[in-house]
């Protein structure tokens, strides 16, 4: 049931190794935590002499870049000096994030050219702006019409008429293609079929254009409710709980996706993958950035439903596992065979732990379909959801955490 269509896999089996791109996994730990800004008027500690030495090191290297570097094709679009009509977290997504984070990403795609762009699910243009500093034309497509607005009023307050917005769902081809590049970040979790717009993408690509997609994977909802229990979030706890179950249960909604299962729905769509990196926490993948070339008209994917070309062993058992048990409370000794096979099945096995925590919450938030859960969005906010038992959402999570923990620590030493 979990074989995926004859002609994807055995494709994929006679392109062998040396053909196929070798994924390297570049594994980041979580995000450093900030550093409160030195209070003003404190003298600043002297640097320890070895400190200075480096950083006068990396003064240097950053001047032979900023040397090296080929000046901006589009300057225009450089709105960092700006001022920005726009919410606080637009602001800095644009001014603080964007340029470096795309300039770092199109470092990676050599010989792409600069005649056009499309920045898919875009939402108020945080990278778009970036984007139009090295392209000479971007098409930007976004289904909600509050982010457009704002993208909007920025580009037409600064006079960027290369950049259009376009209120559009990105499984359907935009106009103004084929394109030099193509970037997908942050929304492929949101489509009803992954494989659809995979496809879509790699059909808007120019033959050998780059396509860049960034993934939520399996670490993300459990990042988030580590926060939501923390800041005991009743909303983003119930919101992400659903992102879990729906990502274990294969529903088209607002889910994850098994990392490292990009690189083959690319390759069945006509793209390579050429390079990709995870970013973890608790040793848990929860982004994965992806960089593919269109090589190809092979295309495979009518073939394939849903999200995988083949769903992963272990994603597989522990689907085996919950869907019998989500929508209703459960018996004993359904709680401990739970608990068992989160201890003792495979990598992803401990996720069974939060059909127990969602039991804890309210059955029925497991259910996709749940007619109540619908209803209950329609009443007013503090009728949703009573508040949970967070000692015990926290146990259970603290948990879930020492088992991924465990397995991570095991895996290591393998690794090395
Ligand atoms: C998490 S945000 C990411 C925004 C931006 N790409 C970034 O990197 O921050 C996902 C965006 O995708 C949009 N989106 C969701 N489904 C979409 C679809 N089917 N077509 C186009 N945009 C979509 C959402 O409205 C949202 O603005």
């Amino acid at each position: 049931m979990r074989t995926p269509p004859e002609s994807v896999n055995s494709l994929l089996a006679r392109t062998s190794l040396e053909r196929r791109p070798r994924i390297d996994a570049l594994i980041i730990d979580k995000v450093p935590e900030r550093r409160e800004a030195q209070p003003p008027g404190l003298p600043r500690p002297a640097l320890p002499e070895e400190v200075g030495r480096r950083l006068a090191e990396v003064s240097l290297l950053q001047a032979a870049w900023h040397t090296y570097c080929p000046p901006m094709r589009h300057p225009d679009a450089d709105l960092r000096e700006h001022e920005l009509r726009a919410d606080p977290y637009t602001v800095h997504r644009i001014q603080d994030q964007s340029y470096a984070r795309i300039a770092e990403i199109l470092a990676r795609c050599s010989g792409v050219g600069h005649e056009a762009a499309l920045d898919v699910g875009c939402g108020a243009g945080f990278d778009t702006f970036a984007l139009a500093t090295e392209f000479d034309r971007i098409i930007a497509i976004e289904v909600q019409r509050r982010p457009l607005r704002t993208a909007r009023r920025i580009a037409r307050e600064h006079q960027l008429g290369r950049v259009a917005f376009q209120r559009q769902d990105a499984c359907i081809p935009a106009s103004g293609g084929p394109f030099d590049f193509i970037y997908c970040n942050g929304m492929s979790h949101y489509t009803q079929q992954r494989a659809r717009l995979v496809e879509t993408l790699v059909q808007s690509a120019k033959p050998n254009g780059w396509l860049f997609i960034g993934e939520e994977t399996e670490g993300y909802a459990p990042l988030e409710i580590e926060k939501a229990i923390g800041e005991r979030d009743n909303r983003s706890l119930r919101a992400r709980l659903r992102q879990v179950m729906n990502g274990i249960l294969g529903f088209p909604a607002f889910r994850f996706f098994a990392s490292g299962t990009l690189e083959p729905l690319l390759f069945a769509c006509g793209a390579e993958a050429t390079w990709s990196d995870t970013t973890d926490w608790v040793g848990l993948p929860y982004f994965q950035r992806t960089w593919a070339r269109r090589v190809s008209e092979t295309i495979l994917v009518d073939e394939i439903h849903g999200d995988y070309t083949d769903l992963p062993d272990e994603l597989g058992q522990l689907r085996d596992v919950c869907k019998p048990l989500v929508g209703r409370r459960l018996t004993r000794d359904e709680r401990f065979r739970l608990l068992e096979f989160a201890e003792s099945g495979g990598r992803l096995a401990p996720f069974a732990i939060f059909l127990l925590i969602i039991e804890v919450i309210d059955a029925r938030l497991s259910w996709e379909t749940s007619l109540t859960e619908k209803i209950r969005n329609r009443t007013p906010t503090r009728l949703k959801g009573a508040q949970p038992d967070w000692e015990r959402v926290d146990d259970l999570f603290t948990q879930f955490r020492d088992l991924v923990a465990a397995r991570h620590h095991a895996e290591i030493p393998s690794q090395n």
